[in-house]
């Protein structure tokens, strides 16, 4: 299968690296897209040694394919966004589309799996849990995060889920 991996700006953005790696060690075609958040927490050369070529996070950059969010998401059988921040929830679920990755969501018209990650008083926030429901409403796939040790070394829900996880998740959706 072809996939895109949205990355964005999660302390989860360098398990990214896993899922990526995972996904092209069983045979699979991988671009990534990253938000320029997450390219503050991990750089796009990490993803780029193993995707060469196949790493974007910027809408306008010289000498790109212009219209590259609308032939990333023609030429992509899943959009998998591991980690998904609040953020990009926010914007998925309200149609805003103000950066490649929210771009490359609202042309997407296939498969779409999000794997949350933030601290649990962000996940719980009344307005992410809307966010949430509104995106599984229209289809999205919004896999559960788990549960263990956040970042600010609280136990909670808010954790990316493994690579494992991820990877046997969005397979069995692609076969369905
Ligand atoms: C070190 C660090 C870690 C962060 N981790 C998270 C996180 O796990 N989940 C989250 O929703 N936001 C997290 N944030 C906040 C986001 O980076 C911020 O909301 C940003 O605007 C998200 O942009 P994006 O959705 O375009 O990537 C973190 C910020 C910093 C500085």
């Amino acid at each position: 299968m072809k996939l895109i991996l949205g990355v964005s700006g999660s302390i989860g953005a360098y398990k990214a690296m896993d899922i990526l790696r995972l996904f092209q060690k069983n045979g699979h075609e991988v671009s990534v897209v990253m938000t320029r958040a997450a390219t503050r927490i991990i750089a796009p050369l990490a993803f780029a040694t193993f995707a060469p070529g196949q790493v974007f996070s910027e809408m306008f950059a010289e000498g790109q394919d212009p219209l590259l969010h609308i032939n990333l998401a023609r030429d992509n059988d899943l959009l998998l966004v591991a980690p998904a921040t609040a953020n990009i929830i926010g914007k998925m679920a309200n149609g805003i589309a103000d950066d490649l990755l929210s771009t490359v969501f609202c042309a997407f018209y296939r498969r779409v799996v999000v794997a949350p990650a933030m601290n649990t008083h962000m996940l719980e926030n009344p307005a992410v849990v809307e966010n949430i429901s509104r995106l599984r409403g229209r289809g999205v796939e919004v896999m559960e995060s788990a549960l263990g040790q956040l970042a600010n070394l609280e136990t909670g829900r808010g954790r990316l889920p493994d690579a494992a996880t991820i990877y046997d998740h969005c397979l069995k959706l692609s076969r369905v």
